[in-house]
């Protein structure tokens, strides 16, 4: 079962990013191209309006004899390469104070950087769907940078030197963007203040979107707030990971956050948890009771509650608990239960309307007749929940019988043979005494009045009555 699952979400993931790995080690290999402003000169127009530069298609050879001084503002639309040389640019035209690179399906990375002798103090990049990123050596060493507009682009992530290192940056808007909020590459946009320099310069930060994969459609600036929170109440010394985010009905955002505490040799379970945690993982550490999760209110919504490897010897706790009524996964593999309150377990199963499946398997589970039946009864009629009926078995013990058997298939007879050898239980010997005595009674009665119809004789016993 466990392999096609796994193989399923890989399918998903590539699906949902296609190519990236792919995309990845190409771009290592475009580095390489030389990638020349000259490569589409046969194909291309240009224009020249007073001190600006428009060309359409490439950059025509005319323009690229020498340097131009002349040339203050230069615009590049439809750029037919998979790169743009900016060291070249800078090269050919060191007076610009503007260039924009406007509306190329196929434009993904720049050769070369702007230097320090760079003069250019806005860029604008608009329309470029196959940009998934803007470099920050790109940009960092323009001395004189301003305004940075990357509106309606194929952009999905950025690094905080992209913001932070131009000296003079004062505007960056970044709408429009295919903003990848899910992989961890935005967490240090996530950790800033509000009031810091680089979210101050996103002029546009409360209208992005994110749009990959779980978050797709959702306002980035409240994922960035969420995974802030998250972050920072996240217990130590765990992890934490939104898996997912819902909208309810009202529209408010709610974050689906997984707690990751497995093999962290925690003798107990964290005290607080990050608001909205629905899964706690709790995986091979030193826990012995559950006390403080039935009772810590901050536990209350948790769905998802893995407990496997632990030393936990009793779940009593759980009686009566209104976690129990609601809760969805509950995994106590591994421990070290002998038997539970199994009238507790039914009538809480038959509440609970959320219960997807419990794992109760590699325990030691006393086999008795006082325990097993009512424990196979209720293994059988929860079986649909219970995720690992042939790992419920019994304890390890020197009666074949029941040694390492599995519970639920086990013939009752394995454990409740010494009462079923004498054919005839103690109560129903008392019964069959009664029935007796009751018999001899009205065999007297029906003697003594018959003795008295026929020779009219009272009883012996009413004879010596006063
Ligand atoms: C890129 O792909 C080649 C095979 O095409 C492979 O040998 C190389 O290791 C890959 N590089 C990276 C960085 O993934
Ligand atoms: C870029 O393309 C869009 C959509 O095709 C078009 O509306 C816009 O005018 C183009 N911009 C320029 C400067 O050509
Ligand atoms: C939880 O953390 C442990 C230890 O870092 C790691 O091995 C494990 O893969 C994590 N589990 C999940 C579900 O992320
Ligand atoms: C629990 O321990 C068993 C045996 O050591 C191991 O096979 C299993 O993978 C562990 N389970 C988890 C969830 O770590």
């Amino acid at each position: 079962m466990k392999v096609p699952y796994v193989a399923h979400i890989l399918a998903m993931v590539v699906m949902v990013t296609p190519g990236l790995h792919h995309r990845r080690n190409e771009t290592n290999q475009l580095n390489e191209m030389p990638c020349s402003l000259m490569d589409y000169a046969m194909r291309s127009q240009c224009l020249q309006v007073e001190q600006e530069l428009i060309c359409k298609g490439g950059i025509t050879r005319e323009w690229l004899n020498g340097i131009r001084l002349d040339i203050f503002h230069l615009r590049m639309m439809e750029w037919p390469g998979l790169c743009i040389n900016a060291g070249k640019i800078q090269h050919f035209f060191p007076e610009l104070r503007t260039l924009e690179l406007i509306n190329s399906s196929t434009l993904r990375f720049f050769k070369g950087h702007f230097g320090a002798t760079s003069k250019i103090e806005k860029v604008v990049i608009h329309g470029c769907p196959s940009l998934w990123e803007v470099p920050s050596v790109l940009i960092d060493r323009m001395p004189e940078l301003r305004i940075l507009d990357l509106r309606g682009n194929g952009i999905r992530h950025m690094k905080d030197s992209l913001l932070s290192k131009p000296p003079k940056l004062q505007q960056v808007h970044l709408s429009g963007n295919q903003w990848d909020c899910s992989d961890g590459g935005l967490d240090w946009l996530a950790m800033k203040e509000d009031n810091s320099t680089v979210k101050k310069r996103i002029t546009d930060y409360k209208i992005l979107t994110c749009h990959q994969k779980l978050y797709r459609g959702k306002p980035l600036h409240v994922i960035m707030d969420i995974i802030r929170t998250m972050h920072l109440t996240c217990p130590r010394p765990c992890e934490c990971e939104m898996t997912h985010v819902v909208s309810d009905t009202a529209g408010l955002i709610i974050p689906l956050i997984t707690v990751n505490c497995s093999g962290r040799k925690l003798d107990s379970p964290p005290l607080a948890l990050p608001p909205s945690v629905t899964t706690l993982r709790l995986e091979d550490n030193k826990i012995s009771s559950i006390r403080s999760i039935v009772q810590n209110p901050q536990y209350k919504k948790l769905a998802d509650l893995y407990l496997d490897n632990n030393s936990i010897p009793t779940v009593k706790e759980l009686e009566g608990s209104e976690w129990f009524t609601t809760f969805r996964v509950l995994s106590l593999k591994g421990n070290m239960l002998k038997q539970i309150p199994v009238y507790a377990f039914d009538k809480a199963f038959q509440v609970n309307n959320n219960i997807m499946h419990v794992y109760l398997g590699h325990n030691p589970w006393r086999c008795d007749c006082h325990f097993i039946p009512r424990f196979q009864g209720l293994l059988l009629k929860y079986k649909r929940v219970i995720g690992d009926l042939p790992d419920i078995r019994c304890s390890k013990s020197n009666d074949k019988k029941t040694s390492l058997v599995q519970i639920s298939t086990m013939p009752l007879g394995n454990v409740c043979s010494s009462e079923m050898e004498m054919p005839i239980s103690t109560i129903n010997i008392v019964n069959l005494v009664l029935l007796g005595l009751i018999l001899l009674v009205l065999g007297r009665f029906l003697y003594d009045w018959r003795n008295f119809k026929t020779t009219g004789k009272l009883p012996w016993l009413s004879s010596i009555l006063p």
